[in-house]
């Protein structure tokens, strides 16, 4: 079997993907004809053609901007239901999704809208489509404390739809000390943390996240190989790192592929995983992330399949669950041999 056959029947599981970059232009369109919303595109292809980016900011400009379509409980769990359907295609197997309220509320649509249909969605994928999920609700760095504050109150009554809380949006300029206060009250109610920490900002990012966020992933975090010491506290630790590899090159996070440090950082015995961030802007999904990858390092099939078993550890399930999608990773060896 090649490796692209591999890669497609090869098992996945997803730990960074924010929802709303899940939004296909052709979606976009459809959602603001229904909704009355004027778009600054006539086509599509038109909005396709928008998305060159030069950074992380002038992505986020662009995704903020599109975002602006969705305002019915109805939109959200058809943003959901969309990306539940590619990830079947990918044969992702489990995904745990990112939004970003503060997107969705700052424009006046209610926090409960937003989640009731994206977690509408979600079950309807565990019956329907046999995919299993959690979901996490990151805070915009780029606004203040009590916004987040104000967010997370918010989220209370929906403890039992939101595993864990995250940090997205502009890195520079937005440490994690910032949130350190909000996030020891996410973590007295009981919340998981995760962070997006080192894509662009510096190392002291990571160090931050873990000590005083108290995250058990961090989010991209492929800067860590400007500080060799912190290289080997992720490695002896087996902190988990969620890499976006086609958003790195979109956001010129790295140049080219081939210098893209994954396979390096798996060969270090890091629990790396591959994930695809916001799909619909960075020109692919799960599958199209790891062809991406094996087409620029000549990999094994055991080294593949290690990025699923290292996303399984890392992943918010328990370890029954988790046993059973090991199993699933092996059996696909097995017949791959
Ligand atoms: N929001 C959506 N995608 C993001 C990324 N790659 N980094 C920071 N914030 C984001
Ligand atoms: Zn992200």
């Amino acid at each position: 079997m090649n490796h692209t056959s591999f890669i497609q029947q090869l098992p996945k599981v997803e730990l960074h993907l924010h929802i709303e970059g899940s939004l296909e232009p052709e979606m976009m369109f459809e959602l603001a004809q229904r909704n009355h919303i004027a778009l600054p595109y006539d086509s599509p292809q038109a909005v396709k053609e928008a998305y060159q980016f030069h950074n992380l900011q002038s992505f986020l400009d662009i995704y903020y901007q599109g975002a602006n379509v969705l305002i019915h409980e109805q939109d959200f769990y058809d943003l959901t239901w969309a990306y539940l359907l590619r990830c079947q295609q990918d044969n992702v197997i489990h995904t745990e999704i990112f939004f970003d309220p503060q997107t969705h509320t700052e424009r006046g649509i209610a926090f409960d809208t937003v989640v009731n249909g994206i977690y509408r969605a979600l079950q309807d994928g565990e019956k329907q489509l046999g995919i299993s999920s959690q979901l996490i609700m990151c805070f915009l760095r780029h606004l203040d404390e009590d916004s987040a504050f104000a967010t997370l109150e918010l989220a209370l009554p929906h403890k039992d739809k939101i595993v864990g809380v995250g940090l997205d949006s502009s890195e520079l300029g937005h440490p994690p000390e910032k949130f350190q206060r909000v996030f020891e009250k996410a973590l007295a109610e009981g919340f998981l943390t995760v962070a997006h920490a080192g894509e662009e900002g510096p190392v002291s990012n990571i160090y931050n996240s873990l000590s005083l966020l108290k995250t058990t992933r961090i989010d991209h975090g492929v800067r860590c190989v400007d500080d060799p010491q912190l290289v080997q506290q992720l490695a002896e630790q087996r902190i988990p790192l969620t890499v976006c590899p086609l958003s790195n090159l979109k956001l010129k996070v790295f140049e080219t592929m081939d210098e893209h440090n994954i396979v390096e950082l798996l060969r270090q015995g890091l629990c790396v995983t591959i994930n695809s961030d916001d799909p619909s802007y960075f020109g692919g999904y799960m599958t199209d992330n790891f062809l991406a990858v094996a087409n620029a390092h000549s990999m094994t099939k055991q080294e593949l399949a290690q990025f699923t078993l290292n996303a399984i550890e890392a992943s918010f399930v328990d370890e029954a669950h988790k046993q059973r999608m090991v199993d699933k990773v092996v059996a696909a060896l097995s017949s791959a041999e």
